[in-house]
């Protein structure tokens, strides 16, 4: 266990406070300056001061650790399994004075799986569709940003506040209405998060892209021309049959009928001659 227990840092403050000026003799450092990593890792800790003979020293953490080596004017750690935000202190004496300084630590979880999804994907011009954004396990929240983007236009961003608790699943989700150039555009999400005022980098990740179906919408003004066209089309069309159909049965008539009269007169020249 660290040599101040778990009413030492107290102590150590209170010493701070009640000595105002006393410590301003030397300095500690702590090293790195910021720290921000994946859950699971670990790092080395470097603890050091400016007093020339410390008389004690050392990292006071709820993490497990390791003095890794130390000269007189600094401690090397090696501290293990950070698996949450918290702080480090690094301490030293120096002629009955504590310093201490703080070290930050952020553990984020990069956004790897970005989904877009559009509902409706087949949407009429000038009707409403929804883009809704996921992305899992990713954190802290409060560095996160989701751009939901057609094709490089932003159109809508999303921060998340404190208040979220983490880890969760981020989501961003925007009502749009379907415009008829967007079947033209992919449509896509962006996760960052930006860890660069922790002293961490920018981690960013995009969504595959996703394209809408836009259609032209069937006016309801438009229904009843096309119902009417297309029973005036099959009028004409059954008429022109039935007229065909009759026509040609009359014709047939007539010329079976001329042929009637001239049999019955070529029968009747016959009788005429055998007689
Ligand atoms: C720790 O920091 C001190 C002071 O900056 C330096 O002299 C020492 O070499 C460092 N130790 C390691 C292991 O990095
Ligand atoms: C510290 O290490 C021990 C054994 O190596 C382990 O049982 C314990 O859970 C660790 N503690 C933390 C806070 O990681
Ligand atoms: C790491 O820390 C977590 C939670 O603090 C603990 O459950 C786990 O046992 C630790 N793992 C090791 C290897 O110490
Ligand atoms: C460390 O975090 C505390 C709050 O948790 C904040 O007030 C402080 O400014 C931070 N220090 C650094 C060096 O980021
Ligand atoms: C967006 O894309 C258009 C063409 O698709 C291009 O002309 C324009 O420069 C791009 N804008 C940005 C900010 O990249
Ligand atoms: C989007 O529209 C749906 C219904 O179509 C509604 O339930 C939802 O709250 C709307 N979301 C936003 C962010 O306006
Ligand atoms: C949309 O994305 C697909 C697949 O990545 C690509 O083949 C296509 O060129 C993109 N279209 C536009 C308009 O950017």
């Amino acid at each position: 266990m660290a040599p101040f227990g778990c009413w030492g840092l107290p102590a150590t403050l209170l010493v701070l406070l009640c000595c105002p000026g006393a410590g301003e003799a030397f300095e500690v450092y702590i090293r790195p300056e910021t720290l921000v990593v994946e859950p699971e890792e670990y790092r080395e800790v470097n603890c050091s001061t400016n007093c020339d003979q410390p008389e004690r020293g050392g990292l006071e953490t709820s993490l497990n650790k390791t003095l890794l080596a130390q000269g007189p004017q600094w401690k090397s750690y090696l501290v293990s399994n950070i698996s949450q935000n918290m702080v480090l202190y690094c301490y030293f004496s120096c002629s009955g004075n504590l310093q201490l300084e703080v070290l930050n630590i952020t553990v984020y979880k990069p956004p790897k799986q970005v989904t877009l999804k559009l509902q409706p994907s087949w949407v009429a011009v000038g009707k409403p569709f929804t883009m809704e954004c996921t992305v899992p396990a990713v954190e802290p929240l409060e560095s996160l940003t989701l751009s939901l983007l057609r094709g490089n236009e932003t159109l809508h961003t999303q921060t998340f506040g404190r208040e979220n608790p983490a880890p969760q699943e981020a989501t961003a989700t925007f009502n749009s209405t379907a415009h008829r150039e967007d079947k033209h555009y992919n449509f896509s999400c962006l996760a960052t998060l930006d860890l660069e005022s922790r002293g961490g980098s920018v981690f960013s990740s995009v969504s595959d892209p996703q394209m809408l179906k836009v259609y032209e919408p069937m006016q309801d003004s438009q229904m009843p021309i096309i119902i009417a066209a297309v029973s005036v089309l099959l009028f004409l069309f059954v008429a022109s049959i039935l007229l065909c159909f009759a026509f040609s049965q009359r014709w047939r008539q007539r010329r079976t009928g001329t042929y009637g009269v001239r049999a019955s007169w070529v029968r009747l020249q016959r009788a005429f001659r055998a007689q």
